[in-house]
């Protein structure tokens, strides 16, 4: 028997893990993951740029590198900053192997066994799993179609005293559902005034399809109560792993240290992939070119939700992501309609489980960029079949 530290005690990681299991039956019309679309990988251009690198400057890149980052790329992510409004330094910034390991790094740096967290409800998978692992106690925060309603912020706030609220403000996942506007400085200053911080998690934010784009927490910060996540995977791609954090020099520094132990430093030619790909200007058409592929498909899996699912199903507002969020009406168990779509060949991920605190089970989370259209019209045509035997 092995003898598993106490902290994965009740992390199992199984329910989604089973779901992705199915996406292996190649029939399997799949609307469960969160990929980015093979089809918008810039892969010509990475390879000429990784080519280049290697056989210029393999001597280097090839070699262990600074903790911190690749200090051009460093370089890159203040000039971002500053295009957002935010001033930044070198030392309020480090490279990171995706935006994941900066919920792994924020929860290392600040949770001890039994501090409250507070999350969106529902919120990100990934990082239920990362602060339950650290034992943190998650505290799920009401929301609405503008996100965090900030009544209940503060209301958990002053009950629980937690250490941050960990956010993800636009388009969010699973809901797709956006911060408003009106709520994103309020909600700074509440945090700030309670001495809680704010773990900003941006990836989706430069995949805008309609609407205004709107500043970041990160903006309205004046005491480095905002570490700001960002991430070129969605923009990008995944498999490079870069991504990166933004905040106070005292936090940036101990994430540094909790870096050291993990991976050493993201790899250097990832680093150098991003960075050449940013210098080379190629990142604004090339995410012109993600938000065309994108919008059409989630335009398309909205229309057909409005003309052919029954009356009862809601869609949360969606500007911009991956993600549509379906409320079926009450007493309808998302998980049965799994169940069945799943014998039908179409798969999608059950509300319930992006919600620290259960419960939910009339929701869905349907991904919308992995699937050509063909494939929408196809799967969506099923799933409203099985909703209505539901109903
Ligand atoms: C909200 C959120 N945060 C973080 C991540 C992880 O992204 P990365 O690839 O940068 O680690 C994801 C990925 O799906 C996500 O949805």
């Amino acid at each position: 028997m092995n003898q598993f530290a106490e902290r994965f005690e009740g992390i199992t990681g199984s329910a989604i893990r089973e779901i992705f299991k199915l996406l292996a039956d190649p029939e399997i019309i799949s609307f469960a993951g969160g990929n980015p679309s093979p089809e918008c990988f810039p892969k010509e251009a990475l390879a000429d740029i990784a080519k280049q690198a290697l056989l210029e400057n393999g001597d280097w890149i090839l070699q262990y590198g600074p903790t911190k980052g690749y200090a051009p790329l460093i370089d890159e992510i203040i000039g971002m900053m500053a295009a957002e409004g935010v001033t930044v330094n070198v030392p309020n910034v480090i490279i990171l192997s995706g935006s994941s390991q900066g919920l792994e790094m924020m929860a290392k740096t600040f949770i001890n066994k039994g501090d409250v967290i507070m999350v969106e409800s529902p919120t990100f998978l990934g990082a239920i799993q990362t602060f339950k692992t650290y034992e943190a106690e998650l505290v799920p925060v009401k929301t609405d179609d503008g996100g965090i309603l900030l009544e209940d912020l503060e209301k958990q706030i002053k009950t629980h005293k937690p250490k941050f609220l960990y956010v993800i403000p636009n388009f969010q996942n699973p809901s797709g559902v956006t911060l408003a506007g009106d709520r994103r400085q309020k909600l700074v200053q509440i945090c700030a005034e309670h001495g809680v911080l704010v773990l900003e998690d941006d990836p989706y934010g430069a995949l805008r399809y309609s609407g205004q784009a709107l500043p970041s927490l990160k903006s309205y910060d004046t005491n480095d109560t905002v570490i700001r996540l960002m991430s070129f995977s969605k923009i990008i791609s995944p498999g490079i792993r870069v991504g990166a954090a933004v905040g106070g020099a005292e936090a940036i520094a101990k994430f540094e240290l909790c870096k050291q132990g993990m991976d050493v430093h993201t790899p250097i030619l990832s680093q150098v992939l991003v960075y050449e790909f940013l210098k080379s200007g190629q990142l604004p058409a090339h995410i012109e070119k993600i938000k065309a592929n994108y919008k059409a498909k989630k335009d398309l899996m909205l229309k057909l939700i409005n003309e052919t699912f029954p009356k009862g199903v809601t869609v949360a507002p969606c500007e911009g992501g991956l993600f549509l969020w379906l409320t079926l009406p009450a007493g309808i168990d998302a998980l049965d309609v799994f169940k069945t779509a799943v014998e039908r060949k179409v798969a999608f991920v059950p509300g319930t489980h992006f919600f620290a605190e259960g419960g939910h089970e009339n929701t869905m989370r349907l991904n919308f960029s992995m699937v050509s259209e063909d494939k929408i019209r196809k799967g969506m045509a099923a799933l409203a079949g099985v909703i209505k035997e539901a109903l």
